[in-house]
Formats: C-alpha cells, sequence, structure tokens
C-alpha cells in the first residue's frame, strides 16, 4: 500500500510515457499522492490534460507560468516528496542527470530532490547498451539513485531486445517493497565497526592493513536506507558520509575502537564487525621518531583485546551479533570456529585469495554461516548489494528468530 506516500512522477519523451498513465492511476488507487512534472518533450507524447486528470493536479513543466508569472519551486516540490519516480527516464534525461544538467523543471526538482529517487528507463536496445548509457546509469547508482532495470521485448522501433521500460504494475509493486523496506528497521540502533585500525610505532609510523572501509559503510547506509539508527566506528578511511542518518564515531587504533564499540553496545540491538582489526601493537610507542641505523630492529607485538569476542561476552539474549571473517586458508572451518567462540549469530566468509573480494575493491563474494550450521552462498556482487543481502539476512533472523 502506498497510502498518504508523496510521489513526484517525472516523465521524459518517449513512447513508453504513454504507460505513466496507467502508472499513475494505480499509484492513486493505492493511495499515494502524484505530482506529475514533464519535459517539454514528454508533452510530445501525452497530453498534460490525461495526467492532470488522473492525477488530480496541475501537471508541471515550466519553471514558471507564461500567463502569470507564477514559479514553478522545483525546491518546495523536491521537499514535498517521499519519493521522486522518473518513469519513463529517457537516455538524453538519465545523462543529463548523471552530469547535474539543469536545463528544464524535472531536472532541477531531481537535482534538489531530497528524497530518494528511482529511475525507470526506456529507450530502443542500442541506446540503452550503449557504454555511455550503462556509465550514466552506474553514476545516478554511485549518487544513491535506484534503477528499475528495463525489461526485453518489443521495442518502438520494431527491434527486439532490453529498453523497454518495466510495467506500471511491476513500478508499483517495487515502490510498495520499497516503502516496506524502507522503514523495516526503524527505532532499531545498530553498531557497525569499519575500516582498518593503525597501531602507533611513533609518530610518523603505524602497523596497518588494506582495509578500505567500503563493506562496513555500504552496510550503514543500508541500514541507514531502512530507518535503522546507525552508529559507525570507523578507523581512518577516506569515504565520506554514507547517509546523513548515520553517526560516525572516527577512531584509529584498536584500543580506541574497543572503547567507542564497548560504549555504545549496550544500547544496540544489533553490532556488524566488519572491521579490519589489528590484532596486535606495538608494546610500546616511541614519542620521537625512530632514527635509522645499521641494525634490525626488533618490534614487541602485544595482542589487542578482541572486540567481537568481548562483546560476544556481554551480549543480551535479545542482541543480534554478526560478525565477519577475513580468510585464506581452510577458510569454512576457520569462520565457523570464530563464530562459536566470538557468540556470534552469523559470520559473513570472505576469502583473500577470491578475485574481487574482500579488501580494497568494491565487490565482494560472500558465504554466510549460522547457528546449526547454516549455509548461504552468494554471487561476487557490488559491496552495496552485498550489503543488502547481508542485511536482508539479518532481516529474516531479527524476524523469524532463528536463521534458516
Ligand atoms: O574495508 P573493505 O576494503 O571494504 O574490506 C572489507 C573487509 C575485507 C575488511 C571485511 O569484509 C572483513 O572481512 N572484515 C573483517 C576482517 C577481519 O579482520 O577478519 P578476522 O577474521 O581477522 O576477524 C574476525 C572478526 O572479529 C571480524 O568481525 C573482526 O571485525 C573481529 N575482530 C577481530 C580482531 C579484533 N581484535 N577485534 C575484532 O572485533
Amino acid at each position: 500500500m502506498l497510502k498518504g506516500k508523496k510521489i513526484i512522477l517525472g516523465i521524459t519523451g518517449s513512447i513508453a510515457a504513454y504507460k505513466a498513465a496507467f502508472l499513475t492511476r494505480l499509484l492513486i488507487r493505492q493511495g499515494a499522492e502524484v505530482k506529475i512534472v514533464i519535459t517539454p518533450c514528454g508533452k510530445e507524447f501525452i497530453t498534460p490534460v490525461t495526467l492532470a486528470t488522473l492525477s488530480k493536479n496541475t501537471v508541471l513543466c515550466d519553471f514558471f507560468s507564461h500567463d502569470d508569472g507564477a514559479w514553478n519551486s522545483h525546491i518546495d516540490l523536491g521537499i514535498w516528496a517521499d519519493v521522486m519516480l522518473i518513469a519513463p527516464a529517457s537516455a538524453n534525461t538519465i545523462a543529463k542527470m548523471a552530469n547535474g544538467i539543469a536545463d528544464n523543471l524535472l531536472l532541477t526538482t531531481y537535482l534538489s530532490a531530497k528524497c530518494p529517487v528511482v529511475v525507470a528507463p526506456a529507450m530502443d536496445l542500442d541506446m540503452f547498451r550503449h557504454p555511455a548509457t550503462a556509465k550514466n546509469l552506474v553514476t545516478l547508482q554511485s549518487f544513491g539513485n535506484f534503477i528499475i532495470e528495463p525489461t526485453s521485448g518489443e521495442l518502438a522501433s520494431g527491434l527486439d531486445g532490453k529498453g523497454r521500460m518495466e510495467e506500471p504494475e511491476e513500478i508499483t509493486s517495487w515502490l510498495i517493497e520499497f516503502f516496506k523496506k524502507k522503514s523495516r528497521f526503524s527505532g532499531k540502533k545498530i553498531l557497525i565497526t569499519a575500516g582498518p585500525t593503525f597501531e602507533k610505532i611513533d609518530p610518523v609510523r603505524f602497523i596497518g592493513n588494506h582495509s578500505s572501509g567500503k563493506m562496513g559503510y555500504a552496510l550503514a547506509k543500508t541500514f541507514a536506507d531502512q530507518g535503522a539508527y546507525v552508529n559507525l566506528v570507523s578507523g581512518p578511511v577516506s569515504i565520506g558520509l554514507p547517509n546523513p542518518a548515520v553517526k560516525i564515531h572516527p577512531v584509529v587504533s584498536a584500543d580506541d575502537m574497543n572503547q567507542a564499540a564497548s560504549t555504545l553496545f549496550p544500547d544496540m540491538d544489533i553490532a556488524i564487525f566488519a572491521a579490519a582489526v589489528a590484532d596486535y601493537k606495538p608494546s610500546s610507542q616511541s614519542e620521537s621518531k625512530i632514527k635509522r641505523s645499521g641494525n634490525d630492529l626488533l618490534l614487541n607485538l602485544i595482542p589487542n583485546e578482541d572486540i567481537a569476542a568481548k562483546l560476544g561476552r556481554l551480549r543480551s539474549e535479545n542482541q543480534i551479533l554478526v560478525g565477519f571473517a577475513l580468510e585464506s586458508d581452510d577458510a569454512v572451518n576457520n569462520a565457523s570456529r570464530k563464530l562459536a567462540d566470538k557468540n556470534l549469530d552469523l559470520i559473513v566468509l570472505n576469502r583473500i585469495n577470491d578475485p574481487g573480494a574482500g579488501f580494497n575493491v568494491d565487490t565482494n563474494r560472500i558465504l554466510i554461516i549460522g547457528k546449526d550450521n547454516i549455509h548461504k552462498n552468494f554471487e561476487l556482487k557490488s559491496k552495496d548489494n552485498v550489503a543488502k543481502d547481508i542485511v536482508d539476512e539479518i532481516f529474516n533472523l531479527m524476524i523469524n528468530g532463528s536463521y534458516a
């Protein structure tokens, strides 16, 4: 159901614009309030009269009314909406969105929208598979926009292939599911550790590792997108805030991370340990830069506290704890052992020698292991999509009380 949801429907110049009439009707039937913004080219394919009648709202196209000069505020529209859906989205509009071009009301509304943006492309198959379009769609996804993939079939050109805008029924179902997911962690407090830790040797040197923080930040974004209040305890990384709703607690060393995570933990519903925490630190740190000499330099290393294991001992029955395991040899057995030793509910295994997985890449391939030896394998995907899979699995565990 979309009762009370405020939707901006953006319509661009495409044969599929006729489907926007059906889409509007379905959205209204589901209880949504729909305001339509159409591009000048969109009006060549469907008339504002039809759309205004179906949406029960004036259809906006120009920056201002030519009759009385009244201003159509794209900023107010962007603030008003719960979601902006651009369907059909032509290759031209997608390219302009990806490049910040603002030469019509739909595009200025897009650029000032505070709400999630969903794009349903519609175009000829060659335009859809052109590298420029593919790159633009990836750019939109990197902005956090959602893409509803076009389907394959007969196209306006008479050709057959991928480029048909998804059917209005499917787009409506997508939105219903989206709003359901958007609030499924609302009120839940989540702790996530992410990134590497740096263990100081002297003022200029440290022991670190290759974690970029991408996996943990993707998890933080996904949880926040689904209504959770996220505390992200992050080692030194160079990525920006994943979502304004995420509170970042920057730390440097494993001791700092331990302290921040332990303080937050008692109040958390779910804790996820995605950080690559240094297992050892130098027993002492030099306050001045260690000078080069001809002799060997021996560093004495002492163990850091295992944060996940410590919090696993302190946990309550109601909390959900999820660890990661980064393994090279005997991966599944080692990960299963960590699951049990650290008293976790789930462990996410990624392998160092698996191409495209683990440290410092944009993709990952994971196996999730639950109690009772339940194993679930996932394909190589972007870390954003891996995060969605992990969050779905945690949601199932939360709802069902067990992992199956
Ligand atoms: O940051 P990216 O570049 O995106 O890479 C992601 C990742 C590879 C770092 C991530 O997917 C991952 O696997 N994180 C855990 C890496 C790791 O240190 O694994 P481990 O097997 O050594 O540790 C097992 C678990 O105990 C982990 O949940 C770890 O966070 C936790 N741990 C380990 C040591 C320690 N002192 N404290 C901990 O909490």
